[in-house]
């Protein structure tokens, strides 16, 4: 097996084994309003404020398993950054010392990880190539399901000297992929489908009474009717008014489905031929792809989040709600289930919850989202707003939530000694 050797790996792997020497106690983040009496109040959501390598431990220790974890780590890119810049992973070591930080992480996150589970993460060119290796060391090369890239800006930046970086990835890893279930891509766009067959027995049917009918108003009388090559045999005279059939008629052709079906789904197209609607339960997932160059960017997240924060610039590289909505609906869930659990340990602006919110009304799946976010102070003009990059998640879950139309529950709770 190939392993990438670093200094400081061996001791961080050590310690992530020791229990946690914090608890998480009650918090009261500004923007709540009114503070829950105690910690065990029953909550949809949880908010953790402090370091993340606490929060995996506590959770790991309590028994917590999460179906989906999606993680958006500092890239080590050196830019500057609302959180994490260059002076905190910086010189000859950057690397070393970022991976430091990551490995840990990445060992707890994987003992979190349902078997069934799986583990999203965002990260560019910078330090891609150490992550993946380490990610194939912790959770096995056989899990590596594959590496979603992402578009994260529209255009290339004339600032980059030898090449514009547009694309970022998100490696994708089970934590066993032989019990892990098939990822899934957009549903399929087939809304129609024919219903005769050239080689099927002609049968006879009925156009009932208040079918849909996109066919010009008027009588059509009994005869051979051609569409698209495929031909039926009108019995009776049919007659349509106001976009439905108004008198029903017996029509012979080789009918691909039942009487019953086709009276449930059948219309008359708009040049007299016969089709019929697909149902839901009928419609078909696609494989997921590993594609993501036309989901929303950057560009749309920071948009996002200036419609929560009266046009102010909070943070400088948050997700856009839709690329998470995007990972999250890959994950299936056969209802009815227990809401599948979801964490994200550097939740940052808090997009992955909202995310989650959205998802679950597209798909009526029920999700309860776990987020840790450290006390990391911000600078600039924000400063004078927030104290720290949690209270701004806090802000903008409540918030955003609120405005989008959800009542969920949170509990927030920070981790202290
Ligand atoms: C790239 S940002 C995540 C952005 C997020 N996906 C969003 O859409 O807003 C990384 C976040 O992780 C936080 N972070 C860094 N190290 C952390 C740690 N040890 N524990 C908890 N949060 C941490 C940073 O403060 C920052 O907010």
């Amino acid at each position: 097996m190939l392993e990438l050797v670093w200094p400081g790996k061996e001791s961080t792997a050590r310690d992530c084994v020791l229990p946690s020497d914090k608890t998480l106690k009650l918090w009261t983040p500004r923007a709540r309003p009114e503070p829950p009496s105690s910690l065990q109040e029953p909550a949809e959501h949880r908010i953790m404020a402090g370091d993340n390598l606490d929060a995996l431990k506590l959770l790991r220790d309590a028994g917590e398993r999460y179906d989906v974890i999606y993680i958006d780590p500092p890239y080590n890119t050196g830019s500057a950054l609302t959180y994490k810049d260059k002076s905190a992973f910086s010189g000859a070591n950057a690397s070393a010392q970022w991976l430091n930080e990551i490995y840990p992480r990445m060992i707890l996150a994987r003992d979190v990880l349902a078997e069934t589970g799986v583990l999203f993460v965002s990260i560019d060119d910078n330090e891609a190539c150490h992550l993946l290796t380490i990610m194939r060391e912790i959770f096995g090369q056989e899990n590596h399901l594959g590496t979603i890239k992402w578009r994260r800006k529209r255009k290339p930046s004339f600032l980059d000297k030898h090449l514009s970086a547009t694309l970022e990835y998100i490696l994708v890893f089970a934590r066993n992929a032989a019990v892990c279930p098939r990822l899934l891509g957009a549903q399929t766009e087939e809304s129609t489908r024919p219903v005769l067959n050239a080689s099927n027995k002609d049968v006879e049917r009925r156009i009932p009474e208040g079918m849909s009918a996109l066919c010009p108003e008027g009588e059509y009388a009994p005869g051979v009717y051609t569409n698209r090559s495929l031909g039926f045999r009108l019995l009776d005279p049919l007659v349509v008014r106001q976009g439905a059939v108004e008198k029903g008629a017996r029509v012979v052709g080789p009918f691909r489905i039942q009487q019953e079906l086709w009276a449930q789904t059948g219309f008359i197209t708009r040049y007299f031929g016969l089709r019929r609607r697909v149902l839901a339960s009928e419609q078909k997932r696609r494989h997921a792809e590993d594609n993501g160059t036309h989901w929303p960017t950057n560009e749309d997240a920071q948009a996002e989040l200036k419609a929560v924060f009266d046009g102010e610039r909070v943070f400088d590289f948050p997700k856009p709600v839709g690329l998470l909505q995007e990972l999250l609906a890959m994950v299936p869930r056969e209802s009815p289930q227990p809401p599948q659990r979801c964490l994200d340990f550097y939740a940052g602006s808090g997009s992955f919850l909202i995310a989650a919110l959205e998802q679950s009304r597209r798909d009526s799946i029920a999700r309860r989202v776990d987020l840790v976010q450290s006390r990391e102070v911000v600078r600039g003009q924000v400063a004078h707003q927030f104290d720290d990059i949690a209270e701004i998640c806090a802000y903008r879950v409540i918030t955003d939530s609120r405005r989008r139309g959800f009542e969920p529950s949170f509990a927030f709770s920070e981790l202290a000694q």
